[in-house]
């Protein structure tokens, strides 16, 4: 099995992308430690894992605030002895605000927080245990709004495009550490965070801006998120793949 005996962590794992990539780590017989905010949806994707007989626990953790991020590795480090994989998932929308000029304050601090400083927070603390291993793979989810813009969403796409920043300077640091970084931006993809009403009358120029002319699964985006940690991957860092229908070809 691909994972077998592999420390896997996962943010943002009680939902969508976090799920999905969760049961395929599980699967493949890693140990998983799903991460989110929210209880509830992460001692669902527990029990979804542990059902199927695979190994999973949760451990909850706001990845905006350093503290918890820090006790999150720290637990990982202590109870599994080490961190092999770090998959920075945790994410929130706040889309359809107003142009640039009126972005909501608020909704900006929110974004940048969860989106932006979140997986700053993570690759920090994860990097340092992964230091004392030499050894690790680490996957950020940015989004296509990581390779372009997207009118009024403004946070949105700064902090998605951080992550493609932070991904190809982290990357760059550690790659003769046998430190791998890299980035999956997918396109709109069915979960919590993505429902075309959400979108109202645009959602179906979304949908028709893609060249597949369809969203994408959760498991679809999961597959690149895996394939990015295996050793099949081992020559690949600092590379920010699109999983997206052709829609930024
Ligand atoms: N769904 C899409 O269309 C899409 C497209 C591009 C990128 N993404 C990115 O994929 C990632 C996963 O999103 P998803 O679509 O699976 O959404 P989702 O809402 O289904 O899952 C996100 C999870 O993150 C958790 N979370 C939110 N804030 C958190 C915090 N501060 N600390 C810890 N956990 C927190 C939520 O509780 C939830 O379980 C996000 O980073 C998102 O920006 C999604």
């Amino acid at each position: 099995m691909e994972f077998q005996d592999k420390v896997v962590l996962i943010t943002g794992a009680g939902s969508g992308i976090g799920r999905a990539a969760a049961l395929m780590y599980a699967k493949e017989g890693g140990q998983v430690v799903v991460s989110d905010i929210n209880p509830k949806g992460g001692e669902e994707t527990v029990k979804m894992i542990t059902e199927a007989g695979g190994k999973a626990t949760f451990i909850a953790a706001n990845v905006a605030k350093l503290e918890e991020v820090e006790q999150l590795v720290n637990q990982v480090a202590e109870q599994f002895g080490r961190l092999d994989i770090a998959v920075n998932n945790a994410g929130i929308g706040d889309f359809n605000q107003k142009k640039t000029a009126d972005h909501p304050v608020d909704s900006w601090d929110r974004v940048i927080a969860v989106n932006q400083t979140g997986v700053f927070y993570c690759m920090k603390q994860e990097l340092q245990q992964m230091m004392k291993q030499k050894n690790g793979s680490i996957v950020n989810i940015s989004s296509i709004a990581g390779l372009r813009g997207l009118p009024n969403n403004l946070a949105y796409v700064a902090s998605k495009h951080a992550v493609v920043g932070m991904t190809k300077t982290a990357a760059m640091e550690y790659a003769k550490h046998g430190i791998r970084i890299n980035a999956v931006c997918p396109v709109f993809t069915l979960t919590n965070l993505f429902k075309p009403e959400y979108f109202g009358d645009k959602a179906e120029k979304l949908r028709e801006g893609i060249p597949m002319k369809r969203y994408g699964t959760a498991d679809e985006i999961a597959e690149a998120i895996i394939w990015l940690s295996t050793d099949k991957a081992s020559f690949v860092t600092g590379h920010i793949m699109s999983v997206d229908g052709g829609k930024t070809a």
